[in-house]
């Protein structure tokens, strides 16, 4: 019932090399979000997920709870779930039980960077959904989208927990238009995007009073001396997390607090930063409806459902190939 495919890339060491290298020699200087999410920041992720001042997971959550059902009838009933990024699955369970309860689900394929996440996770979900056949792709899904596999019966592709925002409009226009190719008549996209609010909400869920959030955005760093033998001292950046009105986006990012130069040896290379000088760690996008249906058009999608909470805080929508 369990079969787990996996593509990883063989040098993710190198990768991750030209990356950093990349990213600290412009004059803009920028680290991919990828590399927080080592065992601490996944710890420090979650724990985010759990302040007070970050809804997006809990109001993710709550329109998963109260209207899946409406989700999966909006998508005709498929056989098939994908899910992009699907972790430890904790919210695909209300999906996969709605489906369940339609008597369409078949198949649960769980795409995951983790290896080991994604064989517990399959063993958790056979025993709860009794006859589920779990194809599970462990990979970068960002380069092997193209990997998953083709199914009768429809599928639901969720991609959630809004990283679509976190995305540039143009890589992210790209990423759209490849799932949209991957989708035949009954198959749906589910996407998971934060909405547009006041300043104060969006800043707040960034910059955490317990400061988390902080620790957080610094954890890159130790990433870095660990990886890469680098050495800066996380107490001479500061995190910044400001809300872009113009671009509707969470700007986020590391600021050096004096001038000063940082030895990566692993690179050969050192940094010089001028005391206020920043690296951005990340952007966070943040929609609205009529964006929404506009990103979609422009990747070759069409708006299919609009599924809020109730305080219209988040939406899940489904699109369909236009
Ligand atoms: N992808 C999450 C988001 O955009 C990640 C996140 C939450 C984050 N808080 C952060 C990333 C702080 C960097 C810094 O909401």
């Amino acid at each position: 019932m369990i079969t787990v495919d996996v593509h990883l890339d063989e040098d993710s060491g190198a990768a991750m090399a030209g990356d950093v290298r990349r990213g600290l020699s412009g004059p803009r200087k920028e680290l991919a979000p990828k590399y927080f999410y080592d065992e601490r920041g996944s710890q420090l992720f979650e724990q985010i997920t759990e302040l007070p001042e970050y809804y997006p997971t809990r109001v993710e959550r709550e329109i998963l709870v109260e209207r899946s059902s409406e989700i999966v009838a909006a998508a005709g009933a498929p056989a098939t779930l994908v899910e992009l990024g699907s972790g430890s699955a904790a919210k695909t369970r209300h999906l996969l039980s709605a489906m369940r309860d339609a008597a369409c689900l078949r198949t649960y394929v769980p795409v995951d960077i983790s290896e080991e996440i994604t064989h517990e996770t399959a063993e958790c979900l056979v025993e709860e959904y009794p006859g589920l056949e779990i194809h599970g792709l462990v990979c970068d899904f960002e380069h092997h989208l193209e990997r998953i596999p083709d199914r009768d019966g429809g599928r639901i592709i969720a991609f959630l927990g809004g990283t679509i925002g976190n995305l540039y409009p143009e890589p992210r226009r790209e990423f759209l238009a490849r799932l949209a190719a991957m989708l035949g008549p009954d198959d749906r996209l589910l996407l998971g995007t934060d909405l547009v609010k006041d300043r104060a909400r969006l800043e707040a869920a960034y910059n955490d009073s317990a400061g988390v959030t902080a620790e957080f955005n610094k954890n890159v760093l130790s990433v870095l001396n660990r990886e890469l033998d680098a050495d800066f001292d996380l107490d001479a950046f500061e995190h910044v997390a400001d809300y872009d009105a113009d671009r509707e986006r969470m700007d986020i990012r590391l600021r050096s607090l004096a001038d000063q130069a940082v030895r990566v040896t692993e690179l050969d290379l050192e940094v010089e930063f001028a005391a206020g000088e920043e690296i951005r760690t990340e952007i966070s996008a943040k929609f609205t409806r009529q964006g929404l249906e506009r990103i979609y058009a422009d990747a070759g999608l069409g708006l299919a459902g609009w599924f809020t909470d109730a305080g219209a805080d988040y939406a899940l929508s489904l699109a369909r190939r236009a």
